[in-house]
């Protein structure tokens, strides 16, 4: 997506070889009419599959995937990283180990907002290892429902998740594909 591409070469801050900073669009600031054309393209590829709920993870999910369930029509649903006093027992719950920040969180769900006829599509900010989309994936399955497809706003394609959803068989749309961000540029995948 070329307004996706060019905001990140004209904002995007290379932290080191492997970190992309987007705060002042993506994930501290929020760049609305970005995330209006992201939740178009989104939908736009992944119309006509029978879409019933949108899926992300707090927090930077949140903003493209509210455009996307907007465009879609259908309910946003968003997974949780912190169990809060008005989520009751009847929950959905996996373990996720982010290698990005070093740190395990339990991903929950209350079972109110799946079902085993849902066909669902998941969104997220960024895919590097995965191990997010994999999280939701399993809950989703879990549940008995199915994962559609899933929707990547900025894909670190020098890194494992992509090929492991390619490898599951699952459709991954990636609005930006990242080669590279050795030496502190930015290249992407052609
Ligand atoms: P994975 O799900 O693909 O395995 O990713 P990983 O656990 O390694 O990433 C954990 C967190 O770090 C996620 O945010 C992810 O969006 C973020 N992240 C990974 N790589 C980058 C990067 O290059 N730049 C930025 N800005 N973020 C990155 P999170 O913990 O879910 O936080 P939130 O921002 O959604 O609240």
């Amino acid at each position: 997506m070329k307004l996706l591409e060019d905001m990140i070469l004209e904002k995007g801050k290379v932290i080191d070889d492997n970190i992309l900073k987007v705060n002042s669009f993506i994930n501290h600031q929020v760049d609305s009419k970005l995330m209006k054309e992201i939740g178009l393209e989104f939908s736009n590829y992944f119309k006509n599959r029978g879409i019933t709920r949108v899926f992300t993870i707090e927090s930077s999910g949140i903003a493209p995937a509210v455009m996307t369930s907007y465009e879609l029509d259908v309910p946003l649903v968003i997974l949780k990283k912190q169990i809060s006093s008005t989520l009751d027992d009847d929950i959905y719950q996996t373990k996720i180990k982010s290698f990005t920040k070093n740190i395990t969180y339990n991903l929950t769900i209350s079972k109110d907002y799946i079902n085993s006829n849902d066909r669902i599509l998941i969104i997220d900010d960024f895919l590097a290892n995965g191990e997010a989309s994999k999280g939701a994936i399993k809950i989703i399955e879990n549940a008995g429902a199915t994962v559609v497809g899933i929707g990547i706003v900025i894909e670190k394609s020098f890194q494992n998740g992509r090929n492991y959803l390619d490898n599951l068989g699952y459709d991954v749309y990636s609005l930006a594909r990242i080669k590279s961000l050795k030496n502190g540029k930015i290249e992407f995948l052609d």
